[in-house]
């Protein structure tokens, strides 16, 4: 059943103020066919954790100082750099949230989805280029056969981001990582790309791991949710449940910022004063003490680890109380 199992993750990165450690033992998995959101705001540790896992850190600054990622049974930290190619656009694809970076400019479309294709699977040209339509086709792209012949240039940002979901795609990959897929695009965009990643799921059982800074997204998206806090998870759960009772401070923050309005990415959020310290000032322990209304003096000393209660983890010391379990077999008697 389960096909990512990310344990103990530790990312650490040389910078020229010393070392820094960017993950601390990040832990996640992901079953067939399910979404995992990975949430958090800007600077989290979202994106080093899904760079980690695909191997495409800088090799000259990045090192994975522990842990595994297990895909499949496979530890892809421990693969040489070729193995790691065989996986990636194959059976392990990733979207970004700009997709002129990963579009070639000087590249009609068709013949991008087309290459991707063959860098993978042995097939005739005229095979790919016929595949690549049928592909623009299964994103709703429309005009598939003449919108093959653009450049990304001819396309609007809606179009560009479905073209780069069409390359995802070309060998049908069973794990899709989205890195804030819809942020850079406006709200009605937004909805539609979304839309499509369900429905595409739906059609293809791949799983998804969905990188985003928006609870609305995940509420939309997701089965289980993975809340991210200077690189650590400071809570998992499922959405639903999740989203109506968070137990971790800063998901509850999060949540309420939510609730007062769409926030522009990297804006500061009204419940939570201040942003996510850099890696080279994190505070002694627990990271988010300083920004949180419940932190006790243990806060700021001590580091709080993962603990679970039911089907709820949450690293805090002061963790928001769950509802009481009678209440909902009340309401059921009552109606
Ligand atoms: N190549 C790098 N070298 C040094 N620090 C980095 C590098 N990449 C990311 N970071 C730092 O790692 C932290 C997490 O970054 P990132 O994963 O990009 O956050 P998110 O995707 O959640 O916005 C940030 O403090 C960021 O500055
Ligand atoms: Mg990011």
């Amino acid at each position: 059943m389960t096909l990512l199992d990310v344990r103990a993750l530790r990312t650490t990165f040389t910078t020229a103020n010393g070392p820094v450690t960017a993950l601390h033992d990040v832990s996640l998995h992901i079953d067939r066919g399910e979404t995992l959101a990975l949430v958090g705001e800007s600077g989290s540790g979202k994106s080093v954790t899904a760079y980690s896992i695909m191997g495409l850190l800088p090799r000259r600054t990045a090192r994975i100082a522990g842990g595994q990622a297990l895909f499949d049974g496979t530890d892809l930290l421990a693969l040489d750099a070729r193995a790691m190619q065989d996986i990636r656009g194959n059976r392990i694809a990733m979207i970004f949230q700009e997709p002129m970076s990963a579009l070639n400019p000087v590249m009609r479309i068709g013949d991008q989805i087309a290459e991707a294709i063959r860098l993978h699977r042995q097939v005739t040209r005229a095979q790919a280029a016929e595949r690549a339509v049928g592909l623009l086709e299964q994103v709703r792209m429309p005009s598939p056969a003449a919108r093959a012949g653009d450049y990304p240039h001819q396309l609007s940002g809606g179009m560009r981001q479905r073209a780069m979901i069409a390359i995802a795609l070309a060998c049908a990959p069973d794990l899709l990582i989205a890195d804030e897929p819809t942020t850079a695009l406006d709200v009605t965009t937004q909805a539609q790309i979304l839309a499509l990643l369900k429905r595409l799921q739906a059609e293809t059982g791949m799983a998804m791991l969905l990188i985003t800074h928006d609870l609305g997204v995940v509420a939309e998206t997701a089965d289980r949710a993975a809340v991210m806090y200077a690189g650590r998870i400071v809570e998992h759960g499922d959405v639903a449940d999740l989203l109506s009772h968070p137990t971790h401070p800063y998901t509850a923050g999060l949540l309420a910022s939510l609730a007062i309005e769409a926030l522009p990415p990297g804006a500061r959020l009204p419940e939570i004063p201040g942003t996510v310290p850099p890696l080279s000032a994190m505070p002694p322990g627990c990271a988010f003490a300083p920004r949180c209304a419940h932190a006790l003096p243990r806060c700021r000393t001590e580091i709080p680890t993962l603990r679970r209660e039911g089907g709820r983890q949450t690293a805090c010391h002061a963790p928001l109380s769950l509802p009481v379990r009678s209440i909902p077999v009340l309401e059921e008697v009552a109606a």
